[in-house]
């Protein structure tokens, strides 16, 4: 092969998620997040889970809305990222383009493993089966009060699924979790107080995204 023909090596893209209780109050800043990384001229996957494929679509109609087992339940979330992973996430961070998710694994350690109480050593297993070689680059992690989330939901006045219908102490056993999450791995979870004013959270996220991604 000459040099003419040896294609130009694409720079890995970024992959940063964004985790928190029900109403914490991510979905704004995740589009602040595509819109910042956009302007630096990069090309941004945005994407969630359960979902962002047309299967996963499918399972998390099912995960919201019916009930099952709770090992069925920790079992779809991993089904449901395995497809998003291979059809969605790898390819585009191969290509050189940046995913920005709404939620992944960490959702699985919070709501299934302190929600739910299955056994978290149990997901580090599913963990590697489906991501091993795989971690975001950088998580974001809305801590709020679930008193002040669950107003914030009502307040928006829509059906609620499986997860928002729980009572309170499952939502103080999802943010515990979280916070332990978080506290085992501080260099890739940002814990931001999500009950700071929106203008405060924006400013604190960009300038994250900027020093550790752009
Ligand atoms: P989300 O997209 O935040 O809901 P909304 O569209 O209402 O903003 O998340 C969907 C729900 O799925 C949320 O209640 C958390 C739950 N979930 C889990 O329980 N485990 C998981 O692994 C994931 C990814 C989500």
């Amino acid at each position: 092969m000459n040099a003419k023909e040896i294609s130009p090596v694409v720079k890995r893209g970024k992959f940063i998620t964004f985790e928190g209780i029900d109403g914490a109050g991510k979905s704004t800043h995740i589009a602040g997040v595509a819109e910042l990384v956009r302007s630096h001229g990069l090309s941004v996957v945005s994407t969630r889970e359960p979902g962002g494929t047309p299967l996963g679509e499918k399972l998390r109609e099912l995960l919201l809305h019916e009930a099952m087992h709770l090992e069925t339940e920790a079992l779809l979330m991993f089904a449901a990222r395995r497809e998003h992973l291979v059809q969605v996430i790898e390819p585009a961070l191969a290509r050189g383009e940046w995913v920005v998710c709404d939620r992944f694994s960490d959702a699985t350690y919070a709501y299934q493993g302190g929600g739910r109480g299955l056994d978290k050593r149990k997901f580090a297993e599913l963990e590697q089966w489906v991501h091993g070689h795989l971690q975001p680059d950088l998580t974001f992690l809305f801590d709020l009060a679930p008193a002040v989330a669950g107003e914030r939901i009502a307040a928006q006045g829509r059906e609620l699924d499986r997860f928002e219908q729980e009572q309170a102490d499952f939502h103080d056993r999802v943010r515990q979790a979280y916070l332990e999450r978080a506290a085992s791995a501080p260099e890739r979870i940002h814990v931001i107080n999500a009950g700071q004013t929106l203008v405060d959270i924006k400013k604190q996220v960009e300038e994250t995204v900027i020093n550790y991604c752009l």
